[in-house]
């Protein structure tokens, strides 16, 4: 059994839809497996010409590859099957390659009910909060309780290990280090673990990991209650120019420049072996760069500086993959 994983290093929304995309369409994977969240995610994906936002369903559904949402995840029935009618009307045959394990656990109407009174922490309201907090709680429904998901349902245990045959998993990642329930800035954060570790509750054992790809961008985003975007007006033209609005919410996304001490953490905590580094081009339209390091601005003339920059700086064995947000594969 061989796993890659796609992980955020940042808040979420760094392009790991575009890099799991990319990385079904060039590899050879059999199953593509979500491993945490729920509908609070979205995953932007350019296929065939086509803009697809994609919630709860995996982007091996774009390629033939069976697409399974983990026992690490929550759904939500009425997101899950309206999302399932979109990838069909677009061609996609979803229903013949869609899976929830059946011990996932379901966001209820009650779950969506209270998020949507949330006010402090700033969700999506998409019920994520309540339904992880039920499953801790033990008082959760899990997707085998649900009759209208049956078809759907699948025992991870016999798919991964049961069969005999080859297994290449590709794992895809929701939110990002800094919205980890246990490495994030707590509270706020979303209810689910953002990791590579989480990637492993899912079934596979560790030495299944081949490689881990980090997914950054050359600015950070956060949507949410607190305050987090910097104070230059160079933030309101990369909103702009990057089409920095939320993907469920429509939210404008906070903006600030990259930190580069929280990057590397999440690379070590996460065994990251290559860092996707996605927007240069947002970058090079604005033609100005800093990054935060160690606690100071350190400016750079243009992205070419902050490039060199970031490719001396990082772990010895991590490798730099520099992107640009219009090339949409
Ligand atoms: P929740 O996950 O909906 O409970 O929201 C908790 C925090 O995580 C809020 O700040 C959300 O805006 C943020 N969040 C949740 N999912 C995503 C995502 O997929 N991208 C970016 N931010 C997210
Ligand atoms: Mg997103």
């Amino acid at each position: 059994m061989i796993a890659d994983v796609v992980v955020d290093l940042q808040y979420g929304d760094c392009g790991k839809g575009k890099v799991a995309h990319h990385l079904c369409k060039t590899k050879k994977y059999t199953h593509v497996i979500r491993y945490n969240g729920g509908c609070n995610a979205g995953h932007t994906i350019y296929h065939n010409g086509r803009k697809i936002i994609t919630h709860h369903i995996p982007a091996g559904v774009f390629f033939g590859i069976k697409s399974i949402i983990g026992p690490g995840c929550v759904v939500e029935p009425g997101q899950f099957f309206k999302e399932i009618k979109e990838l069909e009307e677009a061609g996609i045959p979803a229903r013949d390659l869609v899976y929830i394990a059946k011990n996932a656990h379901v966001i209820t109407s009650d779950h969506l009910r209270e998020d949507n009174t949330d006010t402090t922490i700033g969700t999506t309201k998409r019920g994520n909060g309540p339904a992880y907090r039920a499953k801790y709680g033990r008082t959760g429904v899990r997707a085998q309780d649900v009759p209208a998901l049956e078809a759907f349902l699948i025992d991870i245990y016999d798919e991964l290990h049961g069969t005999g045959e080859r297994v290449e998993i590709l794992f895809e990642g929701a939110q990002g280090f800094g919205l980890d329930i246990d490495w994030g800035d707590y509270p706020y954060v979303t209810s689910s673990h953002c990791t590579t570790a989480s990637a492993l509750l899912n079934g596979v054992p560790p030495q299944a990991i081949r490689n881990v790809f980090g997914v950054a961008k050359m600015y950070e985003t956060y949507v949410g209650a607190k305050k987090f975007e910097g104070s230059d007006p160079i933030f309101n033209r990369i909103r702009e120019l990057g089409e920095e609005y939320g993907a469920t919410t429509g939210r404008p996304r906070q903006c600030n420049w990259m930190n580069w001490n929280r990057l590397i953490k999440a690379i070590k905590i996460n065994g990251v072996t290559e860092v996707i580094f996605n927007k240069v081009d947002i970058i090079e339209e604005v033609g100005h760069a800093s990054i935060y390091n160690d606690g100071e601005l350190v400016d750079f003339d243009g992205p070419t500086a902050m490039k060199d920059f970031i490719s001396d700086s990082l772990p010895g064995n991590v490798v730099a993959v520099f992107s640009g947000d219009k090339e949409r594969i």
